[in-house]
């Protein structure tokens, strides 16, 4: 559900592995914008020699379009990458429950929302679970299980042997805001845009400190910018809603570029500014 960044990216993913795959968006547009961005992946994919040509071919043949939730009726198991909007995933999870047949699993990408919510808008909370896919999908080789509450046991295994045939390794983590990634990962961000805020360092030395002297692959601001700082306000939002703890207050740099629109990579303009050429430092 959803061809967004996400959804096509799991929506590749899927198709890839051998799945006959339907992707579901709202509108045609947007589900040629995805499927276009589907494409584009698949081929830097064969070019990278990480598939053959005739393996493009075959994923692509696999995946469908639609604009119809109905179109769901034969499926055994739906990824939902939406809007993180929790009345919207509700009422979804709700239409889902209605159109798929009883034995399908209905997972959610949310990287925020209590699937627990979504899970008691169906008659399957027991088939309802997080599937948290990382960003570049094709690429991040994790996807984070949520079980809830109500999550069976055979739910999460049927859905672990699924998320392994995509080859992808598995974590689990119980029901709470920010899961296990999300978690750790959103304090070092704001902790970063604070230091810079403070003046204590350039985001240029920041993010080379970070990439040479722990070997992560991208600086802070680098990657706040490739995450985007929408998304990260967002869930820094819901972490300090749920613990009331500093360590997710949303830096007031970070909330006011946001306000401003500069939202990273996606908008042309983050902490760095690629509309005017700049570039994040390099190895
Ligand atoms: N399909 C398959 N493979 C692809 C591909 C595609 N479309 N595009 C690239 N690749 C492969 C490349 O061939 C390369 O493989 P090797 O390492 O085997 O050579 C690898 O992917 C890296 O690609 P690049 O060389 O083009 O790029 P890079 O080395 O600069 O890495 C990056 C890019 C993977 C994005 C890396 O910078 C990175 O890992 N950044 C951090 C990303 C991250 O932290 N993501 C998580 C964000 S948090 C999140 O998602 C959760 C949330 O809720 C916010």
């Amino acid at each position: 559900m959803g061809c967004g960044l996400m959804g096509s990216g799991i929506a590749e993913v899927c198709a890839r592995a051998g799945y006959t795959t339907r992707v579901r968006e709202i509108n045609e547009d947007l589900l040629k914008r995805g499927r276009a961005r589907i494409e584009r992946s698949l081929s830097t994919a064969v070019e990278r020699r990480k598939l053959e040509a005739s393996e493009r071919d075959a994923a692509l043949s696999r995946l469908q379009g639609t604009t119809s939730l109905s179109d769901f009726a034969d499926c055994d198991i739906v990824i939902e990458a939406a809007t993180e909007n929790p009345q919207i995933k509700r009422q979804t999870f709700e239409q889902l429950d209605q159109v798929c047949p009883p034995h399908a699993i209905l997972a959610s990408n949310t990287s925020s929302i209590p699937i627990v919510q979504m899970a008691t808008a169906t008659r399957r909370p027991e088939q309802v679970l997080g599937m948290h896919f990382m960003n570049p999908v094709p690429v991040m080789p994790l996807i984070e299980y949520v079980q809830a509450i109500t999550t069976s046991e055979s739910t999460l295994e049927t859905a672990r042997a699924f998320g392994e045939s995509l080859g992808k390794r598995i974590i689990v983590s119980k029901d709470r805001a920010g899961f296990i990634v999300n978690f750790l990962l959103i304090p070092y961000l704001c902790e970063s845009v604070r230091m810079f805020e403070q003046g204590f360092a350039s985001k240029e030395d920041i993010d080379v400190g970070m990439m040479l002297g722990t070997s992560y692959p991208m600086g802070p601001f680098t990657l706040l910018d490739y995450v985007g700082l929408d998304t990260t306000l967002y869930i820094a939002d819901i972490l300090f809603d749920e613990f009331k703890d500093p360590r997710f207050a949303a830096p007031t740099l970070l909330r006011q570029m946001v306000t401003a629109g500069h939202l990273g990579r996606k908008t042309g303009r983050g902490f760095y500014n690629y509309e005017a050429g700049e570039q994040p430092p390099s190895r």
